[in-house]
């Protein structure tokens, strides 16, 4: 366990949840759902669509997908899950998102996939964890959702089993998160601005839902939930390097006020600062994802961040 010292508090709040949840929702387990789960392949027209996996290729490098699910580090099949991801209550594995029917998702219905992303439900009725950034995804439309489901089903199937995930118990229990969602959810799509322009308004669907900039750059409380008063105006990653991730606000000294929209635009297509410097990992892999992306996305998103409240702090 990678639990950091200093939070004596953490475990006993966290069992209070437990206490109140399994009230709230009966035991731990995995309960059927009530509507038609692996049944249901009427919503949406994404598969008889035939140009749905090619938008949704371009939502997968924007979302950077690949590089949580794909455990790169020990030579993992791609999109077959695996990767640890680090929290400050331990590791949460990435699960195999390939078509296989038995270990990934081929036999998920386009209603299970969006309640995955939409809701952070799975098909059996369990919660997942917010490791999985579905708390960012749900900002998304059903039709980007569901776009990504298509490119997903075109890739290779991988008949590698999930892995448990190394995190002590009470972090492990899904019925936890019935109460945090209830303190911390909520379920989107993200509704456009009318008062901003469109390009605002692609920059901050891009930004906060698809390439979920602030599950890195905003701090996050002592139950794993960003802190949306201080968006984006940097963190600390957990696990053992705890590095930094900057300020990304306007702020002139502690985030990125001294940069030009070229400059925003051009650290998200090359990874390289203003300084002259190449970001590293893990900003290194999400610009992997987005130096796919238009010029005009990667001038949104800088729109976008330039609008927002310059907040003060250097991060972590
Ligand atoms: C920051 C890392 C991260 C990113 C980025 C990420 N995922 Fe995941 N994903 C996870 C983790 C961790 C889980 C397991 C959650 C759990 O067990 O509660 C997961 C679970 C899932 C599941 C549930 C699979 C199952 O078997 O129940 C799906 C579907 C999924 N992710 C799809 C995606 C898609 C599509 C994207 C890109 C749009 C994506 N993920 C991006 C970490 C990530
Ligand atoms: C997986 C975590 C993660 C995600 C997601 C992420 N970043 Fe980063 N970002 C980082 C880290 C860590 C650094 C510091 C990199 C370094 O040390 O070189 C960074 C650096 C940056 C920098 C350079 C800032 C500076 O002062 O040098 C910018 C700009 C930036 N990120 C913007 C973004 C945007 C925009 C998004 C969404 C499209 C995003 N990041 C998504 C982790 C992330």
């Amino acid at each position: 366990m990678r639990m950091r010292s200093g939070t004596p508090g953490r475990v006993g709040v966290f069992a209070a949840v437990v206490a109140l949840t399994a009230a709230m929702a009966g035991c731990g387990t995995e309960r059927a759902s009530s509507d038609a789960g692996g049944q249901d392949r009427g919503l949406g027209t994404a598969f008889r669509d035939p140009d749905a996996p090619r938008r949704g290729k371009y939502l997968f490098d924007a979302a950077n997908c690949v590089g949580c699910h794909t455990d790169a580090r020990n030579g993992g099949a791609r999109l077959a899950g695996g990767k640890a991801i680090d929290t400050p209550f331990g590791a949460y594995f990435s699960r195999n998102i390939t078509p296989d029917p038995t270990y990934g998702i081929g036999h998920w219905s386009d209603r299970d996939f969006l309640r995955a992303l939409r809701q952070g439900i799975s098909p059996r009725g369990a919660h997942y964890f917010p490791a999985f950034p579905f708390p960012s995804f749900t900002g998304m439309t059903d039709r980007d959702i569901l776009d990504i489901k298509a490119y997903l089903m075109t890739q290779e199937a991988v008949a590698l089993p999930n892995k448990p995930h190394d995190v002590p118990f009470p972090f492990d229990v899904r019925a936890t998160m019935v109460l945090w969602r209830l303190l911390y959810f909520s379920a989107g799509p993200l509704e456009p601005d009318p008062a901003r322009s469109a390009e605002w308004n692609r920059g901050a669907y891009l930004a906060n839902a698809v390439s979920h900039c602030g599950e890195c750059h905003t701090p996050r409380n002592f139950l794993g939930a960003l802190n949306n008063a201080r968006r984006f105006a940097g963190a600390r990653l957990a696990g053992p390097t705890a590095k930094r991730v900057p300020n990304i606000t306007p702020h002139a000294s502690d985030g990125i006020g001294a940069w030009s929209l070229d400059d925003i635009a051009t650290v998200l297509k090359t990874g390289m600062t203003p300084e002259g410097d190449f970001v590293a990992a893990p900003m290194s892999e999400v610009v992997e994802g987005t130096a796919r992306l238009t010029d005009s996305d990667r001038r949104s998103i800088g729109i976008y961040l330039k609008s927002l409240p310059a907040q003060p702090g250097k991060g972590g």
